[in-house]
């Protein structure tokens, strides 16, 4: 959809008169922030997940501009019309890039020490990641690392992540813990996913995913883990208030399907929200788990089927998909994509940033993987880096789109419009970052690649 301007070109106006004394008769608002400049402005509209057609259909507003105050948008819409309205303290430039909402990366497990690329190799040489995870490696190897690491190595380490997500554009991270696997373990990185927030400027909605794999001590007596899981773990983090969302790795080698619905009733009668890795590695019917328990989301789904499919759209649960990481595990079989927008569904795009199966923070390279995996269009893969994103965290009333009365999350591209954003690979495209009204990064121009 693209919206015309009405530029009014009248007779010039006579010569200004100066009128010192009197007040102006239409004053312009002051605000904090005018993005201007920009060669196209593309965004998503609505406060909740779009499905089916619907995800295809973007605003694209050519020559756009965001006028932002107290950290909303106040008025999205034409430079001319905007800079009349408007005074702005200060003034971005998006020197003929392209202006989107900022991405929100709703999959992450960003808290971990040490990384596999050991594990990489093996895979490389035809070792699949559940041998490897059988054989002691995988989460384990992460569960060692932040066992052995202070408060401070695995603050610093996030710290140091969290800069790499907002240079690449993203300004929300859902993060998982889910490499401690104690109740010391696991409430330290849900603590220290707290104190990041207040730290730096991404957005975090912390998940505890305790149940992402049995602890090595727990391996011959895994009845107990979840026993601890349901009486210990879970009660404290809810009393602590200390995670938003409870996820679950749901798959045969690791928590089954009985075992999941009790971990996730559990979390879900404690007041927490529910999110699921389903259907992963092979198809377990953890998609119609996430639709029977209402989850707000399941994801990966790499082997789901048209039943799971169903359910999820009958339950109106958003599918997270991950397009890099059968890539990066050298699995055959990747989500339907396609086939889940065909049937009406609302997928949302993730990185699945973490140390073994995606090790990988670039939201731009979601999109294009999305696009050339999933056949997505452009405006498909936006709406799912973020409206859709938003709605799987219970944000899309604020977040995800460019919008009034939505937060001011936007980036701007050093790309001529909204379709570089999938054909361009291997390049941080992200010339500018705002988040909640305040420009949090500028980068040097690199020049328009082919433009
Ligand atoms: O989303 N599937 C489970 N969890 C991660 C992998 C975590 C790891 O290997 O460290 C995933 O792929
Ligand atoms: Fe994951």
């Amino acid at each position: 959809m693209c919206l015309g301007f009405s530029l009014y070109f009248g007779t010039p106006l006579p010569p200004q008169r100066e009128f010192r004394y009197l007040a102006p008769i239409n004053p312009m608002q002051t605000i904090d922030l005018l993005v201007r400049g920009a060669a196209e402005l593309a965004t998503p509209l609505g406060l909740e997940a779009r499905g089916g057609a619907r995800m295809g259909e973007l605003e694209v507003l050519p020559g756009g501009c965001v006028a932002a105050d107290g950290g909303k948008i106040l008025a999205v819409g034409s430079e001319a019309e905007l800079t009349r309205r408007f005074h702005a303290r200060s003034v971005l430039d998006a020197q003929g890039g392209t202006i989107v909402p900022g991405f929100v990366d709703a999959h992450t497990h960003p808290i971990f020490a040490g990384t596999r690329e050991q594990e990489f190799e093996l895979r490389t040489q035809g070792r699949s990641y559940v041998e490897i995870a059988l054989a002691g490696g995988g989460i384990l190897s992460s569960v060692r690392g932040v066992r052995e690491s202070s408060d401070e190595e695995l603050l610093a380490r996030l710290l140091v992540r969290l800069e790499r997500f907002l240079e690449l554009g993203t300004t929300t991270v859902e993060a998982k813990t889910g490499y401690g696997l104690s109740v010391k373990d696991e409430l330290r990185c849900l603590r220290i996913l707290r104190q990041a927030a207040g730290l730096q400027p991404v957005e975090i909605v912390p998940t505890f995913l305790g149940a992402h794999e049995y602890p090595a001590e727990y391996r011959e007596r895994k009845a107990d883990y979840v026993e601890l899981l349901v009486q210990e773990m879970l009660p404290e983090v809810a009393r602590q208030g200390i995670a938003e969302y409870c996820d679950i790795f749901t798959e045969s080698h690791v928590f089954n399907l009985e075992d999941s619905r009790r971990i996730l009733q559990r979390a879900r009668e404690l007041g927490l929200r529910l999110r699921l890795h389903a259907d992963q590695l092979s198809l377990l019917g953890g998609a119609q788990l996430a639709a029977e328990l209402g989850a707000d989301s399941a994801d990966h789904l790499e082997h789901i089927d048209r039943a799971g499919m169903d359910a999820l759209a009958a339950a109106g649960v958003v599918p997270v998909l991950c397009p890099l990481v059968p890539i990066y595990l050298r699995q055959e079989r990747e989500a339907p994509g396609r086939a889940m927008v065909d049937a009406g569904l609302a997928p949302a795009l993730s990185t699945d940033f973490n140390p073994g199966s995606c090790y990988l923070q670039s939201m731009p390279e979601v999109l294009s993987f999305a696009a050339l995996r999933y056949r997505m269009s452009a405006a498909e893969a936006l709406c799912g880096a973020t409206l859709n994103a938003a709605a799987s965290l219970g944000r899309a009333d604020r977040l995800g789109s460019l919008e009034a009365g939505k937060d001011a999350d936007l980036i701007v591209l050093d790309q001529p419009n909204h379709r570089h954003l999938v054909y361009e690979l291997g390049r941080n495209p992200v010339r500018a970052v705002v988040k909640r009204g305040r420009v949090v990064v500028r980068r040097a121009p690199a020049g328009f690649n082919g433009v």
